[in-house]
Protein backbone atom coordinates (compact mmCIF):
# COMPACT_ATOMS: atom_id res chain seq x y z
CA UNK A 1 0.00 0.00 0.00
CA UNK A 2 2.56 2.11 0.66
CA UNK A 3 4.32 1.46 -2.23
CA UNK A 4 1.07 2.24 -4.37
CA UNK A 5 0.56 5.53 -2.68
CA UNK A 6 3.99 6.78 -3.58
CA UNK A 7 4.10 5.81 -6.67
CA UNK A 8 0.66 7.38 -7.32
CA UNK A 9 1.76 10.14 -5.75
CA UNK A 10 4.79 10.25 -8.25
CA UNK A 11 2.58 10.59 -11.02
CA UNK A 12 0.61 13.53 -9.62
CA UNK A 13 3.61 15.31 -8.54
CA UNK A 14 5.39 14.67 -12.70
CA UNK A 15 1.36 15.58 -14.35
CA UNK A 16 1.83 18.55 -12.36
CA UNK A 17 5.00 19.56 -14.01
CA UNK A 18 3.97 18.41 -17.59
CA UNK A 19 0.56 20.41 -17.60
CA UNK A 20 2.93 23.42 -16.36
CA UNK A 21 4.96 22.87 -20.02
CA UNK A 22 2.77 22.43 -21.75
CA UNK A 23 0.76 25.15 -21.37
CA UNK A 24 3.71 27.83 -21.49
CA UNK A 25 4.43 26.57 -24.67
CA UNK A 26 0.81 26.41 -26.04
CA UNK A 27 1.56 28.17 -29.02
CA UNK A 28 3.79 25.56 -30.87
CA UNK A 29 2.62 23.70 -33.68
CA UNK A 30 0.02 20.84 -33.01
CA UNK A 31 0.94 17.78 -34.09
CA UNK A 32 -2.77 15.77 -35.18
CA UNK A 33 -0.97 12.77 -34.88
CA UNK A 34 -0.26 13.03 -31.28
CA UNK A 35 -2.31 13.05 -28.01
CA UNK A 36 -1.39 15.80 -25.64
CA UNK A 37 -2.38 17.20 -22.47
CA UNK A 38 -4.05 20.39 -24.56
CA UNK A 39 -6.41 17.99 -26.40
CA UNK A 40 -8.06 17.38 -22.92
CA UNK A 41 -8.81 20.37 -21.52
CA UNK A 42 -10.40 23.76 -23.10
CA UNK A 43 -8.33 27.08 -22.03
CA UNK A 44 -11.11 29.47 -23.64
CA UNK A 45 -14.10 29.38 -25.47
CA UNK A 46 -14.57 30.85 -29.01
CA UNK A 47 -17.95 30.36 -30.31
CA UNK A 48 -19.36 27.69 -32.93
CA UNK A 49 -16.15 26.22 -34.59
CA UNK A 50 -14.56 30.31 -35.48
CA UNK A 51 -11.46 28.26 -36.20
CA UNK A 52 -8.97 30.79 -37.28
CA UNK A 53 -5.67 29.06 -39.26
CA UNK A 54 -3.51 27.49 -36.48
CA UNK A 55 -5.90 27.83 -33.29
CA UNK A 56 -6.50 23.96 -32.69
CA UNK A 57 -8.85 24.43 -30.14
CA UNK A 58 -11.66 24.58 -31.93
CA UNK A 59 -14.46 24.42 -29.53
CA UNK A 60 -18.36 23.32 -29.76
CA UNK A 61 -20.55 24.05 -26.91
CA UNK A 62 -23.22 21.46 -25.92
CA UNK A 63 -25.30 22.80 -22.81
CA UNK A 64 -29.27 21.69 -22.52
CA UNK A 65 -30.62 25.18 -21.87
CA UNK A 66 -30.20 26.17 -25.07
CA UNK A 67 -26.83 28.39 -24.67
CA UNK A 68 -25.09 26.65 -26.15
CA UNK A 69 -24.34 25.24 -30.25
CA UNK A 70 -26.56 22.21 -29.36
CA UNK A 71 -28.85 20.71 -26.51
CA UNK A 72 -27.88 17.14 -26.95
CA UNK A 73 -23.88 15.54 -27.29
CA UNK A 74 -25.19 13.80 -30.67
CA UNK A 75 -25.86 17.13 -32.41
CA UNK A 76 -22.08 18.71 -31.42
CA UNK A 77 -20.93 15.61 -33.03
CA UNK A 78 -23.53 16.25 -36.29
CA UNK A 79 -22.10 19.68 -36.52
CA UNK A 80 -18.44 18.21 -37.25
CA UNK A 81 -17.78 17.25 -40.94
CA UNK A 82 -17.06 13.88 -42.36
CA UNK A 83 -13.17 13.48 -43.11
CA UNK A 84 -12.69 15.44 -40.00
CA UNK A 85 -9.27 16.59 -39.87
CA UNK A 86 -8.21 19.24 -36.93
CA UNK A 87 -8.91 18.26 -33.35
CA UNK A 88 -12.37 19.18 -32.53
CA UNK A 89 -13.31 19.63 -28.76
CA UNK A 90 -16.85 19.17 -27.85
CA UNK A 91 -17.13 21.01 -24.77
CA UNK A 92 -20.13 19.23 -22.44
CA UNK A 93 -22.04 21.23 -19.99
CA UNK A 94 -22.70 19.77 -16.17
CA UNK A 95 -25.75 18.18 -16.06
CA UNK A 96 -27.73 14.57 -17.43
CA UNK A 97 -27.96 13.79 -21.08
CA UNK A 98 -30.29 10.84 -21.69
CA UNK A 99 -29.04 9.79 -25.46
CA UNK A 100 -27.13 7.46 -27.58
CA UNK A 101 -24.34 8.59 -29.08
CA UNK A 102 -22.26 7.23 -31.66
CA UNK A 103 -18.92 9.10 -33.34
CA UNK A 104 -18.60 7.49 -36.79
CA UNK A 105 -15.16 6.53 -37.74
CA UNK A 106 -15.25 9.24 -40.20
CA UNK A 107 -15.06 12.09 -37.53
CA UNK A 108 -11.51 11.25 -35.80
CA UNK A 109 -10.05 13.98 -33.85
CA UNK A 110 -12.80 14.61 -31.42
CA UNK A 111 -12.65 15.32 -27.77
CA UNK A 112 -15.19 15.31 -24.78
CA UNK A 113 -14.39 17.17 -22.51
CA UNK A 114 -17.10 18.05 -19.10
CA UNK A 115 -16.76 20.99 -17.06
CA UNK A 116 -14.74 20.35 -13.46
CA UNK A 117 -17.53 22.51 -11.72
CA UNK A 118 -20.39 19.55 -11.77
CA UNK A 119 -20.63 16.43 -12.94
CA UNK A 120 -21.62 15.80 -16.98
CA UNK A 121 -23.11 12.65 -17.51
CA UNK A 122 -24.24 10.47 -20.66
CA UNK A 123 -26.71 7.95 -19.78
CA UNK A 124 -28.84 5.21 -21.83
CA UNK A 125 -30.47 2.09 -20.74
CA UNK A 126 -30.05 0.16 -23.71
CA UNK A 127 -29.70 -3.82 -22.71
CA UNK A 128 -28.57 -6.63 -25.36
CA UNK A 129 -32.10 -8.28 -25.20
CA UNK A 130 -34.21 -5.24 -25.47
CA UNK A 131 -35.77 -5.21 -28.70
CA UNK A 132 -36.11 -2.32 -32.11
CA UNK A 133 -39.47 -2.05 -32.93
CA UNK A 134 -38.79 -4.40 -35.74
CA UNK A 135 -38.60 -7.00 -33.59
CA UNK A 136 -34.73 -7.29 -33.90
CA UNK A 137 -32.54 -7.97 -30.62
CA UNK A 138 -30.46 -4.53 -29.83
CA UNK A 139 -27.37 -7.22 -28.99
CA UNK A 140 -24.51 -6.46 -26.80
CA UNK A 141 -22.81 -4.48 -29.90
CA UNK A 142 -25.65 -2.19 -29.92
CA UNK A 143 -26.45 -1.29 -26.64
CA UNK A 144 -23.62 1.09 -25.91
CA UNK A 145 -24.69 4.60 -25.18
CA UNK A 146 -21.40 6.09 -26.40
CA UNK A 147 -19.45 4.56 -28.83
CA UNK A 148 -16.73 5.91 -30.71
CA UNK A 149 -15.70 4.30 -34.15
CA UNK A 150 -13.41 6.78 -35.01
CA UNK A 151 -9.57 7.16 -34.11
CA UNK A 152 -7.83 9.99 -31.73
CA UNK A 153 -10.48 10.41 -29.47
CA UNK A 154 -10.32 11.74 -25.92
CA UNK A 155 -12.21 12.40 -23.41
CA UNK A 156 -11.95 14.10 -19.78
CA UNK A 157 -14.38 14.24 -16.93
CA UNK A 158 -17.30 12.87 -18.91
CA UNK A 159 -19.28 10.43 -16.87
CA UNK A 160 -20.83 7.08 -19.64
CA UNK A 161 -23.57 5.19 -18.18
CA UNK A 162 -26.21 2.86 -18.90
CA UNK A 163 -28.71 2.51 -16.41
CA UNK A 164 -30.28 -1.16 -17.44
CA UNK A 165 -30.88 -3.11 -13.48
CA UNK A 166 -28.41 -5.76 -13.19
CA UNK A 167 -28.51 -9.35 -14.07
CA UNK A 168 -30.04 -12.00 -11.72
CA UNK A 169 -28.11 -15.19 -11.78
CA UNK A 170 -28.75 -16.81 -14.98
CA UNK A 171 -30.75 -14.08 -16.80
CA UNK A 172 -29.31 -13.84 -20.15
CA UNK A 173 -29.15 -10.89 -22.59
CA UNK A 174 -28.65 -8.63 -19.92
CA UNK A 175 -25.52 -6.73 -21.34
CA UNK A 176 -25.95 -3.18 -21.48
CA UNK A 177 -22.34 -1.29 -22.23
CA UNK A 178 -22.01 2.20 -21.07
CA UNK A 179 -18.91 2.79 -23.83
CA UNK A 180 -18.02 1.26 -26.25
CA UNK A 181 -14.30 2.04 -27.79
CA UNK A 182 -14.07 0.66 -31.52
CA UNK A 183 -11.10 3.37 -32.97
CA UNK A 184 -7.58 2.95 -32.43
CA UNK A 185 -5.14 5.64 -30.25
CA UNK A 186 -7.40 6.88 -27.62
CA UNK A 187 -7.46 8.34 -24.02
CA UNK A 188 -9.62 8.70 -21.33
CA UNK A 189 -9.16 10.43 -18.69
CA UNK A 190 -10.85 11.40 -15.21
CA UNK A 191 -13.87 9.56 -16.52
CA UNK A 192 -16.69 7.63 -14.68
CA UNK A 193 -17.77 4.58 -16.88
CA UNK A 194 -20.42 2.89 -15.30
CA UNK A 195 -23.05 0.16 -15.69
CA UNK A 196 -23.35 -3.70 -14.75
CA UNK A 197 -22.90 -6.23 -17.11
CA UNK A 198 -20.30 -5.62 -19.57
CA UNK A 199 -20.16 -2.13 -18.94
CA UNK A 200 -16.67 -1.09 -21.12
CA UNK A 201 -16.36 -3.17 -24.58
CA UNK A 202 -12.59 -2.55 -25.18
CA UNK A 203 -13.35 -3.27 -28.65
CA UNK A 204 -10.20 -2.60 -30.71
CA UNK A 205 -7.45 -0.36 -30.98
CA UNK A 206 -4.69 1.03 -28.37
CA UNK A 207 -6.28 2.71 -25.74
CA UNK A 208 -4.68 4.46 -22.62
CA UNK A 209 -7.29 5.39 -19.23
CA UNK A 210 -5.90 7.11 -16.83
CA UNK A 211 -7.85 8.24 -13.47
CA UNK A 212 -10.61 6.82 -14.58
CA UNK A 213 -13.52 4.93 -12.01
CA UNK A 214 -15.11 1.90 -13.95
CA UNK A 215 -17.85 -0.01 -12.50
CA UNK A 216 -19.86 -3.24 -13.28
CA UNK A 217 -20.74 -6.82 -12.26
CA UNK A 218 -19.87 -9.27 -15.16
CA UNK A 219 -16.78 -8.94 -17.33
CA UNK A 220 -17.12 -5.17 -17.14
CA UNK A 221 -13.86 -4.62 -19.13
CA UNK A 222 -14.25 -6.65 -22.43
CA UNK A 223 -13.05 -6.86 -25.92
CA UNK A 224 -9.98 -7.19 -27.63
CA UNK A 225 -8.20 -4.04 -27.82
CA UNK A 226 -4.70 -3.43 -26.31
CA UNK A 227 -5.60 -1.22 -23.46
CA UNK A 228 -3.35 0.36 -20.45
CA UNK A 229 -5.43 1.37 -17.56
CA UNK A 230 -3.03 3.60 -14.90
CA UNK A 231 -4.58 4.51 -11.37
CA UNK A 232 -7.66 3.72 -11.98
CA UNK A 233 -10.49 2.86 -9.81
CA UNK A 234 -12.25 -0.77 -10.12
CA UNK A 235 -15.45 -1.03 -8.37
CA UNK A 236 -17.52 -4.47 -8.75
CA UNK A 237 -21.27 -4.20 -7.92
CA UNK A 238 -21.92 -7.96 -8.05
CA UNK A 239 -24.20 -9.48 -5.99
CA UNK A 240 -22.70 -13.02 -6.41
CA UNK A 241 -20.21 -13.68 -8.85
CA UNK A 242 -18.52 -11.51 -11.31
CA UNK A 243 -15.29 -10.89 -13.12
CA UNK A 244 -13.26 -7.76 -13.84
CA UNK A 245 -11.77 -8.44 -17.29
CA UNK A 246 -12.60 -10.74 -20.35
CA UNK A 247 -9.85 -10.52 -22.94
CA UNK A 248 -11.42 -11.62 -26.78
CA UNK A 249 -7.62 -12.37 -27.83
CA UNK A 250 -7.85 -15.21 -30.54
CA UNK A 251 -4.42 -15.76 -31.25
CA UNK A 252 -1.15 -15.81 -30.51
CA UNK A 253 -0.07 -13.50 -32.97
CA UNK A 254 -2.61 -11.14 -31.51
CA UNK A 255 -1.05 -8.14 -30.05
CA UNK A 256 -4.42 -7.15 -27.84
CA UNK A 257 -4.95 -7.21 -24.16
CA UNK A 258 -5.62 -5.46 -20.99
CA UNK A 259 -2.66 -4.13 -18.84
CA UNK A 260 -3.98 -2.71 -15.20
CA UNK A 261 -1.34 -0.89 -13.35
CA UNK A 262 -1.45 1.25 -10.52
CA UNK A 263 -5.36 0.58 -10.07
CA UNK A 264 -7.63 -0.03 -7.28
CA UNK A 265 -9.96 -3.14 -7.38
CA UNK A 266 -13.01 -3.27 -4.45
CA UNK A 267 -16.35 -3.55 -4.20
CA UNK A 268 -18.93 -6.33 -3.57
CA UNK A 269 -19.57 -10.00 -4.80
CA UNK A 270 -16.44 -12.56 -5.36
CA UNK A 271 -15.10 -12.01 -8.37
CA UNK A 272 -12.64 -13.21 -11.08
CA UNK A 273 -9.77 -10.99 -12.18
CA UNK A 274 -9.91 -12.37 -15.56
CA UNK A 275 -11.96 -15.05 -17.93
CA UNK A 276 -10.42 -16.56 -20.82
CA UNK A 277 -13.35 -15.39 -23.66
CA UNK A 278 -10.33 -15.57 -26.03
CA UNK A 279 -8.51 -18.59 -26.61
CA UNK A 280 -5.23 -16.47 -26.12
CA UNK A 281 -6.97 -13.81 -23.44
CA UNK A 282 -3.95 -11.80 -22.26
CA UNK A 283 -4.38 -9.98 -18.59
CA UNK A 284 -1.58 -8.30 -16.07
CA UNK A 285 -2.37 -6.68 -13.16
CA UNK A 286 0.63 -4.53 -12.07
CA UNK A 287 1.63 -2.79 -8.87
CA UNK A 288 -2.57 -3.01 -8.03
CA UNK A 289 -4.42 -2.90 -4.67
CA UNK A 290 -6.59 -5.65 -4.76
CA UNK A 291 -8.94 -5.85 -2.07
CA UNK A 292 -10.73 -9.01 -0.80
CA UNK A 293 -13.27 -9.43 -3.11
CA UNK A 294 -10.74 -11.75 -5.35
CA UNK A 295 -11.84 -15.46 -5.81
CA UNK A 296 -8.83 -17.38 -4.52
CA UNK A 297 -8.25 -19.12 -7.77
CA UNK A 298 -8.36 -15.65 -9.35
CA UNK A 299 -9.11 -16.85 -12.96
CA UNK A 300 -11.52 -18.53 -14.77
CA UNK A 301 -11.06 -20.84 -18.32
CA UNK A 302 -14.80 -19.51 -19.31
CA UNK A 303 -15.28 -23.47 -19.06
CA UNK A 304 -13.02 -24.99 -21.88
CA UNK A 305 -9.74 -26.42 -20.28
CA UNK A 306 -7.77 -26.29 -23.17
CA UNK A 307 -7.67 -22.58 -22.53
CA UNK A 308 -5.49 -23.30 -19.65
CA UNK A 309 -2.42 -23.73 -21.58
CA UNK A 310 -2.72 -20.77 -24.12
CA UNK A 311 -4.12 -17.95 -22.04
CA UNK A 312 -1.62 -15.35 -20.77
CA UNK A 313 -2.99 -14.08 -16.92
CA UNK A 314 -0.37 -12.73 -14.31
CA UNK A 315 -0.34 -10.39 -11.46
CA UNK A 316 3.06 -8.80 -10.52
CA UNK A 317 3.96 -7.24 -6.82
CA UNK A 318 0.28 -6.23 -6.08
CA UNK A 319 -1.02 -5.47 -2.84
CA UNK A 320 -4.39 -6.55 -0.55
CA UNK A 321 -6.02 -9.21 0.58
CA UNK A 322 -6.95 -10.11 -2.69
CA UNK A 323 -3.59 -10.17 -4.28
CA UNK A 324 -2.90 -13.36 -2.46
CA UNK A 325 -1.14 -16.20 -5.04
CA UNK A 326 -2.03 -19.21 -2.50
CA UNK A 327 -5.07 -20.40 -3.52
CA UNK A 328 -4.21 -19.16 -7.62
CA UNK A 329 -5.20 -21.69 -10.50
CA UNK A 330 -1.96 -23.57 -11.00
CA UNK A 331 -1.60 -22.18 -15.15
CA UNK A 332 -2.15 -18.46 -13.21
CA UNK A 333 1.66 -16.60 -13.32
CA UNK A 334 3.38 -14.91 -10.81
CA UNK A 335 5.38 -12.92 -13.22
CA UNK A 336 9.03 -11.91 -12.64
CA UNK A 337 9.97 -7.97 -12.86
CA UNK A 338 11.57 -8.67 -16.62
CA UNK A 339 8.28 -10.33 -17.29
CA UNK A 340 5.75 -7.80 -15.95
CA UNK A 341 8.29 -5.06 -17.61
CA UNK A 342 5.76 -4.76 -20.88
CA UNK A 343 2.88 -3.95 -19.59
CA UNK A 344 4.57 -1.64 -17.16
CA UNK A 345 3.96 1.41 -19.13
CA UNK A 346 3.08 3.53 -21.86
CA UNK A 347 5.14 1.62 -24.21
CA UNK A 348 2.22 -1.43 -23.88
CA UNK A 349 0.38 0.40 -26.11
CA UNK A 350 2.50 2.13 -28.22
CA UNK A 351 2.32 5.56 -26.52
CA UNK A 352 6.03 6.84 -28.01
CA UNK A 353 3.76 6.85 -31.29
CA UNK A 354 1.12 8.86 -30.45
CA UNK A 355 0.57 10.26 -26.87
CA UNK A 356 2.42 13.17 -25.96
CA UNK A 357 2.05 14.15 -22.06
C1 LIG B 1 -17.69 25.69 -16.15
O1 LIG B 1 -18.89 26.08 -15.56
C2 LIG B 1 -18.81 27.28 -14.84
C3 LIG B 1 -20.12 27.49 -14.11
O2 LIG B 1 -21.21 27.25 -14.96
C4 LIG B 1 -18.47 28.41 -15.83
O3 LIG B 1 -18.35 29.64 -15.13
C5 LIG B 1 -17.15 28.10 -16.50
O4 LIG B 1 -16.87 29.06 -17.49
C6 LIG B 1 -17.23 26.73 -17.16
N1 LIG B 1 -15.90 26.38 -17.66
C7 LIG B 1 -15.69 26.10 -18.93
C8 LIG B 1 -14.29 25.74 -19.30
O5 LIG B 1 -16.56 26.15 -19.77
C1 LIG C 1 -13.61 -1.79 0.25
O1 LIG C 1 -15.03 -1.84 0.31
C2 LIG C 1 -15.53 -2.17 1.61
C3 LIG C 1 -17.02 -2.36 1.48
O2 LIG C 1 -17.62 -1.25 0.88
C4 LIG C 1 -15.13 -1.11 2.60
O3 LIG C 1 -15.58 -1.45 3.89
C5 LIG C 1 -13.61 -0.98 2.61
O4 LIG C 1 -13.21 0.07 3.43
C6 LIG C 1 -13.08 -0.74 1.20
N1 LIG C 1 -11.64 -0.79 1.24
C7 LIG C 1 -10.88 0.18 0.74
C8 LIG C 1 -9.40 0.01 0.87
O5 LIG C 1 -11.35 1.17 0.21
Amino acid sequence: MELLTFRLSMVACCMALLGHVTVSQRSTIQHQDFISWDDLSVEKYTRTMDAVDGDASRVILVSKDGTGDSTTVQGAVDMIPDGNKERVKILINPGVYREKVIVPKTKPFISFIGNQSSETVISFHLRASDRYSNGQNVGTFDSATVAVESDYFCANGITFENTAPAAQPGEEGMQAVALRLTGDKAMIYRCRILGSQDTLFDHYGRHYFYDCYIQGSIDFIFGSARSLYQACTLHAVAETYGAVAASQRNSPLDNSGFSFLECRLNGTGLLYLGRAWGRYARVVYSYCQLEGIILPEGWNDWGDPSRKSTVYFGQFNCKGDGANLQGRVSWARSLTYLEAKPFMNRGYIDGELWLRL
